[in-house]
């Protein structure tokens, strides 16, 4: 058992500290924000993510996992430290690269190095850049250097919406430590970590607090290389008559692509990871004078799918002017009601300015919502109540509720002619035409709907 604290509970840090306490460890969770510190007291969780209410209720009666808005206490209480706090992308960009914005990681690093009166594993968990790791160790070296304590990366590698699922079976856990002076990895801060991680069922990774950095933001870009990879062959689908899902199922056949692969084509990759990570690496090969020129256009491609369901949107409706648009999901991807980075936050705009009249319904995401698109859309509590009258439907996430919903329903309650614009490629087309939608999706052929044949 190891005394842990978490600094910043987001998903990241919530989800580790309630997963460490499940394991048997002692964790106080701190957060800024002393609102969120008094929900997750009363065990109100600010973010939806499936399983995670029950664990915490069931730590914190278990007296293994605690809240404070004391981030001294959390300190000053523990052994190993996980730094937890968000690293949003900068404001401004260099080239289609923006920064991560640091100041939460330095601010953290402060407050330790004043704080800390005993020996401490300070452990990088947030998304960070290469070599932040060393910049923390300097940071707090700076303030005192008789203080003892090591400096450990240890990435994160969850996915959102099944954050507790994947922290408790994780594929791998990578520990990446500084080296001595015989480039040997420091053995203390390993050790520690190691033991921290005896029950868990996976492949430990040992390697330097770099390597360990870099290999978050390349399993990331490497993700988003295959989104983007996919979505390029869509476009030659599209032009071609190919269909983009029959290609991706005969790919992940082969062993060597592999059945996980990211090859779902679509309106692409967001979310609070993907974006940064691979403007990270870009920021990084920029400062190494390495051509960033291939993740260059993985942004860009993934951009362009945002700007092509758009036409796509204009080629089935002619005009968006006044038209009635459905828009079904809003965060980044089901089980989430995160929307950072989404999607969304672009072709919804796009249809606002095209003067489009649009209802917007999801259901997780509704309250982050309204701050992006404040009065300019409806907000529903329903599909029902979204494709009321609605002259087309944009399918933007792929939650359960939208795969399974009375689709013979949902068209009834619609205008005729009905559209349905499918950002996911939810459906399958020849069932949609046969029940009379209009229905378009990503690189997969357009089939007519049966009663326009039947004319
Ligand atoms: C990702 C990484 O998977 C995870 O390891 C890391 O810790 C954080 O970033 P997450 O952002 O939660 O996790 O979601 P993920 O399921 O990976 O999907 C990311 C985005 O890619 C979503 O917007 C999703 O819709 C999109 N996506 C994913 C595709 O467009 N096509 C695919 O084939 C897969």
């Amino acid at each position: 058992m190891k005394k842990v604290g978490v600094i910043g509970t987001g998903y990241v840090g919530l989800t580790h500290g309630v997963i460490l306490a499940e394991k048997g460890n002692s964790v106080i969770c701190y957060d800024i924000d002393p609102e969120k510190i008094s929900r997750l007291q009363r065990f109100d969780i600010p973010i939806y993510e499936p399983g995670i209410k029950e664990l915490v209720k069931k730590n914190c009666e278990e007296k293994r996992l605690e809240f404070t808005s004391d981030m001294d206490y959390c300190i000053s209480s523990s052994d190993i430290i996980f730094v937890c706090v968000n690293t949003p992308p900068k404001r401004y960009y260099e080239g289609v690269f923006r920064r991560a914005d640091l100041s939460f990681v330095e601010n953290v690093a402060r407050t330790i190095a004043q704080t800390m009166k005993s020996y401490k594993v300070i452990v990088s968990k947030s998304t960070v850049p290469v070599m932040t790791g060393k910049k923390i160790y300097e940071t707090i070296s700076k303030f005192n250097n008789s203080l003892d304590f090591d400096v450990v990366s240890n990435p994160e590698f969850l996915r959102e919406g099944s954050a507790v699922k994947d922290s408790l079976n994780p594929d791998r856990i990578v520990i990446g430590v500084m080296k001595d002076s015989s480039e040997n990895l420091l053995e203390r801060p390993l050790k520690i970590m190691k033991e921290l991680y005896s029950n868990f069922n996976a492949k430990i990774v040992e390697t330097d607090l770099w390597s360990a950095e870099l290999d978050k933001l390349l399993s990331n870009t490497y993700l988003s290389l295959q989104i983007s990879f996919i979505n390029k062959a869509a476009e030659l689908c599209s032009a071609t008559g190919a269909d983009v899902s029959k290609i991706a199922e005969s790919m992940k056949l082969d062993k060597r692509i592999g059945p996980f692969a990211f090859l779902r084509a679509g309106i692409g990759y967001g979310g609070s990871c993907f974006p940064k990570d691979i403007e990270n690496l870009g920021t990084l090969l920029n400062d190494y004078h390495i051509d960033p020129s291939l993740f260059e256009q993985v942004i860009k491609i993934n951009k362009g799918q945002r700007d092509g369901f758009i036409k796509l949107m204009e080629c089935g409706l002619w005009t968006l002017k006044g038209k009635s648009i459905a828009v079904l999901g809003l965060s980044f991807k089901p089980d989430t009601g995160d929307m950072r980075e989404a999607p969304s936050i672009d072709i919804v705009r796009a249809l606002c300015d095209e003067g489009a009249i649009v209802r917007v319904y999801d259901p997780e995401a509704l309250s982050e919502a309204g701050n992006h698109f404040g009065n300019s859309v409806s907000y529903c509590k329903s599909v029902e109540e979204a494709v009321y009258g609605a002259d087309a439907i944009a399918l933007l996430t792929e939650w359960d509720e939208f795969k399974t919903m009375d689709l013979q329903n949902v068209k009834s309650l619609m205008k005729e002619p009905s559209h349905f614009f499918d950002g996911r490629n939810v459906f399958d087309p020849s069932f949609m035409s046969g029940i009379g939608f209009y229905y378009y999706s990503i690189g997969r052929p357009y089939i007519k709907p049966v009663r326009e044949v039947v004319k």
